[in-house]
Order: C-alpha cells, then structure tokens, then sequence
C-alpha cells in the first residue's frame, strides 16, 4: 500500500472508533412519539419534538449501577413556555431511584429554570431548582450526572451544582442497589412549569425540538444480575468527591444561580428538616 493509502486507512479506522463510542442508534431506543423522536447524521445526531398531539423520548439500551454520565444538550429555542426536557437516571418497579434534570422553557429571552431531583426507594421532594449562567438555547451544554458510593454530583459543563451526599450513617437511603436507565422526553406541562403555570404552550410555534449529541457513559452496566465497570483510565469518578477548586464554583453556584432549595424551606418541613440537609454542607 502506499504511505498515503496507509495514513487514510488509519486515520479512518481511528474515527470509527471514535464515533462508535457515543452512537444514538447503538446505546438509545426511541421509546415515545413517533416520528417526532428522530435519530440523525449516521447516529451522532438525536432530536426530540414536541407538537399539540405528542411530545417524545427516548431511553438507554443498558441499564447502569454508578457511573459517569455526559450528554451534550442544546434546548428548545425561542418561545419555550409551557415546555419541559425532562433528562434523567431512573430504576423500574415500584420505591425507584431516580435522579432528574428538568429543564423548563420559558418566553423568548427568558431563563429557563433547571429543576434538579433525587429519588431514594421511591420518596423524592429534595427539590432544587437553578438558573444557568449562559443561554441553554444557543449552543450545546454538557450535563452530566456522576453517581458513585458515596455521593451523586449534578454538574453542568464539568460545573459541580449539587451535591447528594450518601447519608445511611445517619437514616438516610441512598441509590446503591437498584440499576438505572438514562432516559429523556420532552413533554407540555403548561399547567405548572412556566411561572408557575401562568404562561402557556404558544402552539402556533410548535413543533418545539430539542438536540442531543456526544453521550459518554464511564458506567458500570448491568446485565443479568451484575454489574461490570469498564477498567479504564477514565474511571476516577468512581470515588470522586469536590476538591477545593470544585467547592468554590458550587459554592458560586448555590450563591448566585441557586432559586430554590428544598433544604431552606422550612414552612414545607414544619415538622424539621429532612436529616440530609441538617448534615450536609451544601
Ligand atoms: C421565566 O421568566 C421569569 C422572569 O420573567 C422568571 O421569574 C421565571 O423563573 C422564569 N422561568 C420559568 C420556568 O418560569
């Protein structure tokens, strides 16, 4: 062969494995809406919509117990009201686990707000809700869950913003045992996601569509009753906790983006406070 015959076939075998890392049509089945669920660009590519009849979504093939989890996302642009992407970890049965993004549109030029969530053995209210530090709609964003033993860290653009501490020392349950899917729909939830409800779906600017690219999972998958972690140099985060450089851009976070927390609600915990937030720092 010819060194530039060589050089290409190289370099062409190297971008396929690239590629093959992060393949919609490999790791994700289309799971609700139809055509408005859409796989693009050879699977690099994945869109959903949302239309008057039907939102849309899509779930992971495998099933994951701890691990890192990045997806690259770009949300519905423009006039967003009324429209919620919903991104999350979830277990099956009943008393699930779950651990949630939710991104609720807004009108044009508007924040969107994004509602955070963490399910233990099916009991959640531990809200947290946040605006971004840059328009969601412009450009794609990495959101990423990294979930391990001790701890479930919610970052954005490798950005720590909660912290859900393994708390069974001291009573409270923590998703350990029960395997997760990586799931996301868009849906119409008008009734309560945009000021409270108070804006509705513009249905003359429908269909609404969101974009998906670059899904990285260094996870450990589970199959027939085990789980097996890839053993690679990328699995740090398996007992990766905040170093001071992390606690400080939390701490900024919490201190300028940060709309709600459940944990300084004390009207809606009249009877105390949930035991994690007495604990926890953040
Ligand atoms: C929408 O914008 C208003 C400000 O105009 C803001 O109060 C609200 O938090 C924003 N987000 C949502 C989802 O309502």
């Amino acid at each position: 062969m010819a060194p530039n015959l060589i050089l290409i076939s190289l370099f062409l075998c190297s971008f396929m494995a690239a590629s093959s890392a992060g393949n919609f049509y490999q790791d994700f089945d289309l799971i609700w809406g139809d055509h408005r669920a859409k796989i693009l660009s050879g699977g690099s590519l994945l869109t959903l919509s949302l239309d008057q009849a039907s939102g849309s979504g899509f779930q992971s093939k495998r099933q994951y117990l701890f691990g890192r989890i990045d997806m690259q996302l770009k949300l519905v642009a423009g006039n967003s009201a009324g429209t919620v992407t919903a991104y999350y970890l979830s277990s099956e049965g009943p008393n699930r686990d779950e651990i949630d993004f939710e991104f609720l549109g807004n009108l044009s030029g508007d924040p969107y707000i994004v509602h955070t969530n963490v399910y233990t053995q099916g009991k959640a209210d531990r809200e947290q809700q946040f605006y971004l530090w840059f328009d969601p709609t412009k450009d794609f964003h990495t959101y990423s869950f990294l979930w391990n033993p001790q701890r479930i860290i919610f970052l954005v653009d490798n950005i720590p913003i909660r912290v859900f501490d393994n708390g069974e020392s001291y009573g409270v349950p923590f998703p350990k045992r029960q395997p997760m899917k990586l799931y996301s729909s868009l849906w119409n939830a008008d009734q309560w996601a945009t000021k409270g409800g108070l804006v509705k779906t513009d249905w003359s600017k429908a269909p609404f569509t969101a974009f998906y690219r670059n899904f990285k999972a260094n996870a450990c998958v589970w199959s027939k009753g085990s789980s097996s972690c890839a053993n690679n140099k990328n699995n740090a985060w398996q007992t990766q906790g905040l170093d001071a450089n992390s606690r400080r851009r939390l701490r900024w976070v919490q201190k300028y983006f940060m709309i709600y927390n459940y944990c300084s609600d004390l009207k809606r915990f009249p009877e105390g406070r949930p035991r994690e937030c007495r604990r926890s720092r953040f």
